[in-house]
């Protein structure tokens, strides 16, 4: 997929969220570490770097939507962040992003935190970020609670 037609697809997919510009999406996919796994109806974009990976940006085609395909995306994300050693997944999203906070409690992502008034919605308003992880470890490898 062009960053052209991402920047469209985001257009469609985000409803409340600004979406990014074909501009933005160049530059970024120009950046060290950027990976952009894509499917017909949907694209993800994502940094791994230094043992972590952070997801930037994740849509589904509205149309397109429910029938797994950001569930693909992020699988296949996991994958190369497991081959490039990184043990967590972050990301920011929304609080009032109601769809996307689904779709990361169903893939287990936890919360970390939030940062108030972090985004400005499309129509001005602003909206806390919550920080999400998950984490790539299986779980008989992770440190026990103490
Ligand atoms: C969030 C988004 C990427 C999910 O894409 P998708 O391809 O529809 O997701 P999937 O079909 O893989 O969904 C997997 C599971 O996530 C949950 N989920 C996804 N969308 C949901 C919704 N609108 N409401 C409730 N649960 C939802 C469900 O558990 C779903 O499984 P199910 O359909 O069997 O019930 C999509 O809604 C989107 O593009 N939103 C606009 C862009 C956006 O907000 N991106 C996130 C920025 S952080």
């Amino acid at each position: 997929m062009t960053p052209k037609a991402f920047a469209a697809l985001m257009d469609r997919a985000y409803t409340e969220m600004r979406p990014w510009t074909e501009v933005e999406i160049e530059a970024t996919l120009s950046m060290p570490h950027v990976v952009f796994p894509t499917a017909e109806r949907g694209g993800l974009i994502a940094r791994i770097v230094a043992g972590e990976c952070e997801i930037l940006s994740i849509a589904t085609d509205p149309d397109a939507q429910r029938q797994g395909v950001a569930t693909g995306l992020l699988n296949r994300l996991v994958t190369m962040a497991a081959e490039q050693a990184a043990d967590r997944i972050f990301l920011d999203v929304a609080a009032r992003n109601h769809a996307a906070r689904a779709f990361y409690d169903r893939h287990g992502f936890s919360r970390l935190g939030m940062r108030r008034s972090y985004y400005t919605l499309r129509d001005g308003s602003k909206d806390d970020a919550l920080l999400l992880v998950r984490s790539l470890r299986p779980a008989a490898a992770q440190a026990p609670v103490t």
